[in-house]
């Protein structure tokens, strides 16, 4: 998946401006060393480092990576999946990416080994039931066009219950987790977030941006009935699982 930085800012800055609640569970203190798992473009991170902790961001996409890196972050660019981080984070982050990594032990394992002893693991992402209306819509465009809607890479969209027992067998003690519906207006519609998130779903089925158009029209069409309200505003169906976790003393 590349993505696009621009795109993201233009039409998906709602994402780390609705973090407020997350950012508040976490409790970032002056002096502490948080890693940001999937930092995209450094903009929750930044807020972070402002409240005087030492943030480091980890993003695997080379763009976004250096978007992060323009606003003065330290950047791993690296796979969360696959990071080799030993005991020495007071508390690793995340908001908006744990739903992209499809093996999510490894993530776990990661995350466990990366905290210090008593060290904190807190998090929002996309659960179970997220953005149904808009995948559903998403996949049938795509097969009625004659493309496999599962050739995008796989979303995780986990249950509470799934999160919690993953996370106490990685060894986490303290484990919770909760899904919150939250519908959330879109400012530039259902085409703008197409244009931030295309890379997981169009670019990844083969659309490119030419074929794309006439595909967006008709995902907006199916889904202006059901995503808008009487005034034409756009909301999309997120479901936000969101967890707190320690690693023992
Ligand atoms: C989200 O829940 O933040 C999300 C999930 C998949 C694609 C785009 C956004």
């Amino acid at each position: 998946m590349v993505w696009s930085p621009e795109a993201y800012a233009a039409h998906a800055a709602f994402v780390p401006a609705l973090a407020a609640e997350v950012v508040a569970l976490l409790a970032p203190r002056p002096g502490e060393r948080i890693l940001d798992l999937g930092c995209g473009d450094g903009a929750l991170s930044a807020r972070l480092a402002a409240g005087g902790a030492d943030v480091v961001g980890l993003e695997p996409d080379p763009a976004m990576a250096r978007a992060a890196r323009a606003r003065g972050l330290r950047v791993v660019e690296a796979d969360a999946q696959q990071m080799a981080f030993g005991a020495e984070f007071d508390a690793v982050f995340s908001n908006a990416a744990l739903h992209w990594m499809p093996d999510q032990q490894a993530v776990a394992a990661g995350v466990f080994r990366a905290l210090r002893p008593g060290g904190r693991y807190v998090g929002e992402c996309g659960g179970f039931l997220n953005i149904a209306a808009i995948r559903t819509a998403i996949r049938a465009v795509l097969a009625a066009a004659g493309h496999d809607p599962d050739a995008a890479p796989v979303q995780v969209f986990q249950t509470a219950g799934e999160f919690v027992a993953r996370h106490e067998a990685a060894g986490f003690i303290d484990v919770e987790a909760t899904l919150h519906q939250r519908v959330t207006p879109l400012p530039t519609g259902i085409r703008g977030w197409l244009a931030a998130f295309r890379a997981g779903f169009l670019d990844a089925a083969g659309v490119g941006p030419d074929a794309g158009e006439a595909l967006v029209g008709r995902i907006e069409e199916l889904l202006r009935p059901v995503l808008t309200d009487p005034q034409g505003q756009w909301f999309a169906d997120y479901v936000r699982l969101r967890w707190q976790a320690r690693k023992p003393h």
